[in-house]
């Protein structure tokens, strides 16, 4: 049996799934085409983000009985297609949630202290001490929205440095908000009353946008925000509006609406820190998601073993 790894991936996938007998095929992605070449036999595709697994392609991989993710955000496989082609989409939601959090946290202090627009001035060589006044984020609300597996994470590690924690998620559970010590409160309260405000949930046609015009209009003068999570929950055009009506103070950015970004409306905006969507990218998460994956498609393809399902094929 044949897996296509198609995007980057740490190479204990290969070594893990050699080891378990299966053929691999490395195909760093250099657009749909040639992966299709090689699709046609496989009987499994390992995945990052930048493969984007179509209907097409999924039709010319006749063979093909799993994708795998290696990662969380599924937003790049057409997961309606592969359920009708019986096609197991599975990903691996736990093992790069510490480093998206700590990425978030790390966007937190940057974006609270100018951290980067300092570092850029200095190395400019100037010394403007007086422009980079920054806020505390002690005693400050925290209006999370999204609290799973990365949410989670990232109000305990805000709750260490004392921040008070505010969360909308529709599916926590009361007792599990008691449990880890958060407010469960509605979106409208969040945004009115959060003094930053991050993101922890997938892009769904229920997420796009839910922070636009409306939600920005109603958020407290001088309001932070950041975003890890997935480009298209906040509306980019309409948080430009915001930061230039001194609403939104600072913003901070890992994710896109459309990703690769060569051009963004937000470049060059000195209250904005951008960075690549390199929440997961740490030695330690890239690991993890390649060892998981690869184990999670070998133990698919050879005991019908299911774990992490997406969807039900
Ligand atoms: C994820 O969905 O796992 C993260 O955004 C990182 C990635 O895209 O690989």
């Amino acid at each position: 049996m044949k897996v296509v790894i198609a995007d980057k991936m740490d190479s204990q996938a290969e070594v893990i799934l050699k080891k378990m007998g299966l053929e691999v095929d490395i195909r760093p992605a250099n657009g749909e085409i040639e992966l299709e070449q090689v699709i046609s036999d496989a009987d499994g595709l390992l995945i990052r983000s930048a493969t984007t697994v179509t209907p097409e392609l999924l039709d010319k991989a006749s063979n093909l009985k799993a994708v795998g993710r290696a990662g969380i955000g599924v937003d790049n496989v057409d997961i309606k297609k592969a359920t009708e082609n019986k096609v197991l989409v599975m990903n691996t939601p736990l093992a790069n949630a510490v480093s998206t959090a700590e990425h978030t946290i790390a966007l937190l202090f940057a974006v609270s202290r100018q951290v980067a627009q300092a570092n850029s001035s200095m190395h400019a060589g100037k010394w403007e001490k007086s422009i980079f006044k920054g806020t505390e984020l002690f005693n400050k609300t925290l209006g999370m929205i999204g609290c799973g597996n990365i949410g989670q994470i990232v109000a305990n590690r805000a709750q260490g440095i004392k921040m008070k924690v505010k969360v909308y998620d529709p599916f926590l559970t009361d007792e599990k908000a008691q449990q880890i010590d958060v407010e469960k409160v509605s979106l409208d309260e969040l945004i009115k009353t959060a003094d930053f405000i991050t993101l922890h949930t997938p892009m769904t046609e229920q997420t796009r946008n839910i922070i636009d015009s409306k939600e920005f209009s109603q958020m407290k003068k001088g309001v932070y925000i950041v975003n890890a999570a997935r480009g298209g929950l906040i509306n980019e055009k309409a948080l430009k509006v915001a930061l230039d009506d001194n609403i939104v103070a600072g913003a901070a950015l890992d994710v896109y609406e459309v990703e690769p970004v060569t051009s963004h409306i937000l470049q060059n905006n000195s209250k904005v820190i951008l960075t690549p969507h390199i929440a997961a990218s740490t030695i330690e998460a890239q690991a993890n998601v390649a060892i998981q994956i690869a184990e999670q498609m070998g133990d698919y393809l050879l005991n019908n073993k299911i774990t992490n399902a997406i969807n039900n094929k």
